[in-house]
């Protein structure tokens, strides 16, 4: 895992310009969750672009059903620990539900405490259309702001399922542009068809990052441990598991466990003399 090592990625560290200027290049950005700092210093020595500190922190390391029960400050805690693991990957943080809903100065004054108390380089709020002010005010007030449409899990008691494709074209359309306009300086595009991605992707001038729509989008995100095979029974159309991290923590333990029992370790060779 040494970034020192021949064929290693770029050391130099992404921004929020550089995020932007990847726009339309052969290359798509690559980008993954983190909670900790094992797994962020880990992805950002293999070289992803950009780590998200999301707010799938309530279902993938708080065991909760949504992600609306989560904190600005537990996103702040989870935030200054993958910061400062990283390197050179941009470290985006999710604004939690109620966080920025209520005005434009709710959203200015969280963002300004997320970017100042956890030392990331960007937020993520989720919205479009019905988010524009307030996407306006982030960035005028230099917060860079990444937004978020289609399935947008802190919606989901209106939206009704999180695995629900979101088929409206008028509407994802108008959000894509409408956050653009405000200022957003990238979009995720969750849980649509691939050809509306794609459209959106040809019409803006900003990153599209996609999660459950399509490989026409300008980069790609998934959560880690959905990623890496860690959950359990999460099996949607759209996720690719590059890993069984599940098993193979569960077969350590297994072992360990029995070999404890069967007074097997520790040995000599794990004992001071
Ligand atoms: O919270 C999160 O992890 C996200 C990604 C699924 C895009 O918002």
């Amino acid at each position: 895992m040494s970034p020192a090592r021949p064929n290693s990625p770029p050391t130099s560290p992404m921004s929020v310009p550089k995020f932007v200027a990847a726009k339309g290049r052969e290359k798509k950005l690559t980008v993954l969750t983190a909670y900790d700092f094992v797994f962020a210093s880990l992805f950002d020595q293999a070289g992803v672009d950009a780590i998200l500190v999301g707010d799938s922190l309530g279902m993938v390391v708080q065991g909760k059903s949504t992600t609306m029960p989560v904190t600005l400050e537990q996103m702040i805690y989870h935030g200054e620990i993958v910061a400062r693991a990283a390197s050179r990957s941009l470290v985006i943080v999710d604004l939690p539900f109620m966080t920025y809903q209520v005005s434009p100065t709710q959203a200015v004054e969280n963002a300004g405490r997320v970017l100042k108390e956890t030392g990331a380089g960007a937020i993520k709020i989720e919205g479009g259309v019905n988010q524009a002010a307030t996407i306006r005010a982030l960035a005028e007030a230099d917060l860079p702001v990444m937004a978020h449409v289609g399935m947008r899990p802190q919606s989901i008691r209106k939206l009704g399922s999180m695995a629900k494709v979101q088929r409206d074209e008028a509407a994802l359309l108008a959000d894509a542009r409408a956050a653009e306009e405000a200022g957003a300086f990238g979009i995720v595009l969750e849980l649509i068809p691939r050809g509306i991605a794609a459209k959106i992707t040809k019409e803006l001038s900003i990153p599209t990052i996609g999660i459950g729509a399509g490989p026409d989008c300008d980069g790609q995100v998934l959560v880690s441990y959905d990623m890496l095979g860690l959950t359990e029974g999460f099996q949607p159309k759209f996720l690719k598991q590059y890993g069984d991290l599940r098993t193979a923590a569960f077969e350590a333990t297994r072992q360990y466990l029995q070999e404890v029992r069967d007074g097997q370790y520790p040995d000599a060779s794990h004992s001071h003399e």
